[in-house]
Protein backbone atom coordinates (compact mmCIF):
# COMPACT_ATOMS: atom_id res chain seq x y z
CA UNK A 1 0.00 0.00 0.00
CA UNK A 2 0.96 3.39 -0.86
CA UNK A 3 2.54 5.58 1.84
CA UNK A 4 0.27 8.21 0.75
CA UNK A 5 -2.71 6.11 1.15
CA UNK A 6 -1.86 4.96 5.06
CA UNK A 7 -0.98 8.50 5.65
CA UNK A 8 -4.70 9.86 4.32
CA UNK A 9 -6.31 6.68 6.51
CA UNK A 10 -4.47 7.82 9.44
CA UNK A 11 -6.19 11.35 9.25
CA UNK A 12 -9.47 9.49 9.83
CA UNK A 13 -11.08 7.44 12.50
CA UNK A 14 -12.25 5.04 11.33
CA UNK A 15 -13.69 3.12 13.82
CA UNK A 16 -16.74 1.01 12.68
CA UNK A 17 -16.32 2.04 9.23
CA UNK A 18 -15.91 0.03 6.36
CA UNK A 19 -13.30 -0.39 4.12
CA UNK A 20 -12.86 -2.46 0.76
CA UNK A 21 -9.98 -2.43 -0.69
CA UNK A 22 -9.17 -2.26 -4.08
CA UNK A 23 -6.34 -1.66 -6.59
CA UNK A 24 -4.71 -2.21 -9.85
CA UNK A 25 -1.37 -3.97 -10.65
CA UNK A 26 0.34 -5.93 -12.55
CA UNK A 27 1.23 -9.14 -11.30
CA UNK A 28 1.48 -8.51 -7.57
CA UNK A 29 -2.20 -8.18 -6.51
CA UNK A 30 -3.22 -6.80 -3.24
CA UNK A 31 0.39 -7.60 -1.74
CA UNK A 32 -0.12 -7.50 2.06
CA UNK A 33 -2.45 -4.28 2.01
CA UNK A 34 -5.71 -6.21 3.75
CA UNK A 35 -3.17 -7.58 6.05
CA UNK A 36 -1.31 -4.40 7.09
CA UNK A 37 -4.65 -2.02 7.38
CA UNK A 38 -6.41 -4.87 9.66
CA UNK A 39 -2.95 -4.41 11.50
CA UNK A 40 -2.87 -0.70 11.57
CA UNK A 41 -6.96 -0.25 12.15
CA UNK A 42 -8.36 -2.56 14.25
CA UNK A 43 -11.02 -0.76 15.09
CA UNK A 44 -12.26 -0.68 11.02
CA UNK A 45 -14.25 -3.27 9.31
CA UNK A 46 -11.60 -4.10 6.30
CA UNK A 47 -13.72 -6.34 4.11
CA UNK A 48 -12.11 -8.55 1.24
CA UNK A 49 -10.21 -6.35 -1.21
CA UNK A 50 -10.44 -7.00 -4.95
CA UNK A 51 -7.46 -6.33 -7.25
CA UNK A 52 -7.20 -6.37 -10.90
CA UNK A 53 -4.56 -6.35 -13.69
CA UNK A 54 -4.56 -3.22 -15.05
CA UNK A 55 -4.67 -4.85 -18.78
CA UNK A 56 -7.93 -6.05 -17.69
CA UNK A 57 -9.96 -3.42 -16.02
CA UNK A 58 -11.62 -2.58 -19.22
CA UNK A 59 -13.11 -5.46 -18.71
CA UNK A 60 -13.73 -6.06 -15.22
CA UNK A 61 -16.88 -4.36 -14.62
CA UNK A 62 -19.17 -7.25 -13.82
CA UNK A 63 -16.52 -8.37 -10.91
CA UNK A 64 -16.37 -5.03 -9.54
CA UNK A 65 -20.10 -5.21 -9.44
CA UNK A 66 -20.12 -8.34 -7.79
CA UNK A 67 -17.65 -7.80 -5.87
CA UNK A 68 -19.09 -4.17 -4.19
CA UNK A 69 -22.35 -6.37 -3.78
CA UNK A 70 -20.26 -9.15 -1.49
CA UNK A 71 -20.51 -8.01 2.14
C1 LIG B 1 6.14 3.30 -9.24
C2 LIG B 1 5.17 2.16 -9.47
C3 LIG B 1 5.57 0.87 -9.17
C4 LIG B 1 4.69 -0.22 -9.34
N1 LIG B 1 5.10 -1.48 -9.03
C5 LIG B 1 4.28 -2.50 -9.17
C6 LIG B 1 4.69 -3.82 -8.84
O1 LIG B 1 5.81 -4.07 -8.41
N2 LIG B 1 3.79 -4.83 -8.99
C7 LIG B 1 2.54 -4.62 -9.45
O2 LIG B 1 1.76 -5.57 -9.57
N3 LIG B 1 2.10 -3.38 -9.78
C8 LIG B 1 2.94 -2.33 -9.66
N4 LIG B 1 2.51 -1.05 -9.98
C9 LIG B 1 1.15 -0.84 -10.42
C10 LIG B 1 0.91 -1.17 -11.89
O3 LIG B 1 1.91 -0.65 -12.70
C11 LIG B 1 -0.44 -0.53 -12.30
O4 LIG B 1 -1.37 -0.67 -11.28
C12 LIG B 1 -1.01 -1.20 -13.52
O5 LIG B 1 -0.08 -1.13 -14.55
C13 LIG B 1 -2.30 -0.51 -13.95
O6 LIG B 1 -2.02 0.83 -14.27
P1 LIG B 1 -3.04 2.00 -13.96
O7 LIG B 1 -3.34 1.90 -12.49
O8 LIG B 1 -2.27 3.25 -14.29
O9 LIG B 1 -4.21 1.77 -14.82
C14 LIG B 1 3.39 0.03 -9.83
C15 LIG B 1 3.01 1.34 -10.14
C16 LIG B 1 3.86 2.40 -9.95
C17 LIG B 1 3.40 3.79 -10.29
Amino acid sequence: MPMAVLTFLESIDLTGKVIKPFCTHEGSGMGNSEFDLKNEFPTAIIKKGLAIRGSNVNNADDLIKQWIGED
